[in-house]
């Protein structure tokens, strides 16, 4: 998160935004699905579906839409209050205004992460003074996020790709299932997704995604896996901050 400032506006977020425990290796990755299922009280065969996806170097946000009109854009911050950065959000072609297409809810919390182009980054550096320049891109869409004057914001390409549901009235039974709303409403999701039930399949992904990492145009930095059923995360529930139902490695 990013330390609250009294620069923007305080939101507090409807659901709270968690964050990711890590696995370091396949081992790891092994035990978080054995834990979710020994918490089910389900055999060891039992099979669960994965989302996973890379985990984007950016910055968290939250959109809030109600009635289809973006109201708030907030940073995660402390993950219960938040920044509103909208007035740069809206210098962002990634995030629409406006949720135009069929089934938009009445109220409904769309997150995702906000990054710099590697190529947007080193161009955008080659612009700025030595003392100004940023030490990477996630520093770079962290500085441009976070500027008072929206006029700066619009002069840097920043990006936009969603990865979670916070509150929404509607219920959904799967990310797939909200996912295939956020293609209907045009909003930018990962190229790169699979679902997975089983952990080679899950570390296969993660091998191939490394062996592409060079030719992805931003920086990511490890793979998520989560489950795809929204009631299964909410019999998971969460440990502190961080969800059962999810992992980083
Ligand atoms: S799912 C618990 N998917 O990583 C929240 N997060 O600490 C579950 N992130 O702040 C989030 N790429 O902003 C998810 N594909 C992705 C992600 C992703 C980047 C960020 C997220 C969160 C942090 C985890």
């Amino acid at each position: 998160g990013t330390k609250l400032s009294n620069k923007f506006e305080k939101i507090e977020h409807k659901v709270k935004m968690l964050s990711l425990a890590n696995a370091f290796n396949k081992k790891d990755l092994e035990d978080f699905i054995e834990r979710i299922k020994k918490f089910l009280n389900k055999a060891p065969n039992y099979k669960i579906n994965f989302i996973s996806e890379p985990k984007i170097d950016g910055l968290s946000l939250n959109l809030y839409y109600k009635r289809g009109r973006l109201i708030s854009a907030t940073t995660r911050g402390d993950g219960s209050i938040g920044e509103n950065v909208i007035k740069n959000i809206y210098n962002v072609k990634d995030i629409p205004k406006k949720l135009i297409g069929s089934n938009i809810p009445k109220e409904i919390e769309i997150r995702g992460e906000i990054y710099l182009e590697k190529k947007d980054f080193l161009i955008l550096n080659s612009k700025l003074e030595d003392k100004e320049k940023f030490s990477n891109p996630r520093n770079a869409a962290a500085g441009s996020l976070r500027q008072l004057d929206p006029n700066i914001t619009k002069k840097r390409p920043l990006k936009f790709i969603a990865h979670g549901l916070g509150y929404s009235n509607k219920k959904y039974l799967s990310i797939e299932d909200f996912y295939s709303d956020l293609s209907l409403w045009k909003i930018p999701l990962s190229k790169m997704i699979e679902k997975v039930n089983a952990i080679n399949l899950m570390y296969d992904f993660y091998k191939k995604i490394e062996n592409s990492r060079s030719k992805i145009s931003y920086d990511i930095d490890g793979i998520v896996y989560k489950v795809n059923n929204y009631d299964i995360q909410n019999r998971l529930g969460f440990v502190g901050k961080n969800p059962r139902w999810a992992i980083a490695l």
